[in-house]
């Protein structure tokens, strides 16, 4: 159990850097963020970035102690890459609603409807289920991963039904679909981006592809309602190397709100917007600078904060994820 005792809070962003500088050094630590992150926590990180560039981070650390500032399966999967390493997370109740969404024992059930079929799976997912799958990928390679399997073969996509979508799309390829989805992107509609984009008709678009409404934005792409070079359909990392290249102008992004404090930071000349200011991911949130800094102090053995993961599990996962982080341009977005 987690004692809330420890949360000691801070009025000032300069002291909680101080502190978590202080431990960092004791501990022979790194702290990663996901740009979900809220501010301080993206701040004071040592590396903000995607999911693909941060498990890439994690597998090539030399730290003692990883602390992932993101949700269980992110930290999980920098466990899976760096066994020998103690893996902390603020908080070990940051879910994700997608991942929940399948179980190892439900990809065995598909895997059996389906022998010879190629099984990959998203970077959102347990270990559990990544020990049962052949590929794993991200948002940023997942393109990539489904054009390396040989023609021909069947391929299964799970969790995310939309970014699942997306992929067939743009590689033509016929994919079996797990009918998973994040609540989060699944909230920012096809109504909601088509009345933003006729507020602002000039804008920019940058859209995750786990969000409900990538078919949206496609459709009015093909329609000619969309010009291809302002309409972008990417991971955070992406965004936010687009929008380094925004110049001034309006840019309208379509997921979790927190990347548009990477996005201002990339680019402070340019104005961006939620297509949704509700679409906040309440797992990414539940890391708080009180809860980094108990975690860093927790020194004592059996760590509340630490990740384990079965050995046996890690090593079936193991495969599939360094498929994953072999594959794509890795996208950083802060230091
Ligand atoms: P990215 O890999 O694009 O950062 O996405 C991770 C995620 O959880 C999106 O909700
Ligand atoms: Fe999971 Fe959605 Fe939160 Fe991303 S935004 S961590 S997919 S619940």
């Amino acid at each position: 159990m987690i004692d809330s005792s420890q949360q000691i809070g801070f009025s000032d962003y300069a002291s909680f850097d101080e502190r978590v500088r202080h431990l960092k050094v004791k501990r022979d630590a790194i702290v990663l963020a996901h740009n979900y992150q809220v501010p301080w926590i993206q701040d004071v990180a040592d590396h903000v970035g995607d999911s693909l560039a941060l498990s890439r981070i994690a597998a090539e650390s030399e730290a003692e102690v990883i602390v992932f500032c993101g949700v269980h399966f992110m930290a999980e999967t920098a466990k899976i890459l760096s066994p020998k390493k103690q893996v902390l997370i603020p908080d070990p109740l940051a879910g994700c609603s997608l991942a929940d969404t399948v179980t190892a024992e439900q990809v065995r059930a598909w895997r059996e409807e389906h022998p010879g079929a190629v099984v990959v799976a998203y970077v959102n997912t347990s270990a559990a289920v990544k020990a049962e799958v052949d590929l794993c990928c991200t948002s940023s390679n997942a393109v990539e991963i489904v054009r390396s399997i040989p023609e021909g073969r069947e391929i299964l996509f799970l969790p995310d039904y939309f970014l699942g979508s997306h992929v067939a799309r743009e590689t033509g390829r016929e994919i079996a679909l797990w009918m998973g989805e994040c609540h989060v992107h699944a909230g920012i509609t096809p109504v909601t981006l088509r009345t933003r984009l006729a507020e602002q008709p000039e804008a920019q678009l940058l859209v995750h592809p786990e969000c409900g409404c990538t078919s949206a934005a496609l459709y009015l792409l093909g329609a000619g309602e969309l010009p291809a070079e302002r309409t972008h359909i990417v991971s955070t990392g992406s965004m936010v190397d687009l929008a380094r290249a925004a110049g001034d102008g309006h840019v309208l992004v379509a997921t979790e709100t927190g990347i548009i404090h990477q996005l201002k930071a990339a680019n402070p000349r340019a104005t961006f917007e939620a297509v949704n200011p509700r679409a906040v991911c309440q797992y990414m949130k539940m890391i708080t600078p009180e809860k980094l800094v108990a975690a860093l102090e927790f020194e004592g053995p059996n760590s509340p904060y630490e990740i384990t993961v079965e050995e046996s599990i890690r090593q079936r996962a193991l495969a599939a994820v360094e498929a994953m982080i072999a594959v794509g341009t890795p996208s950083l977005t802060g230091e």
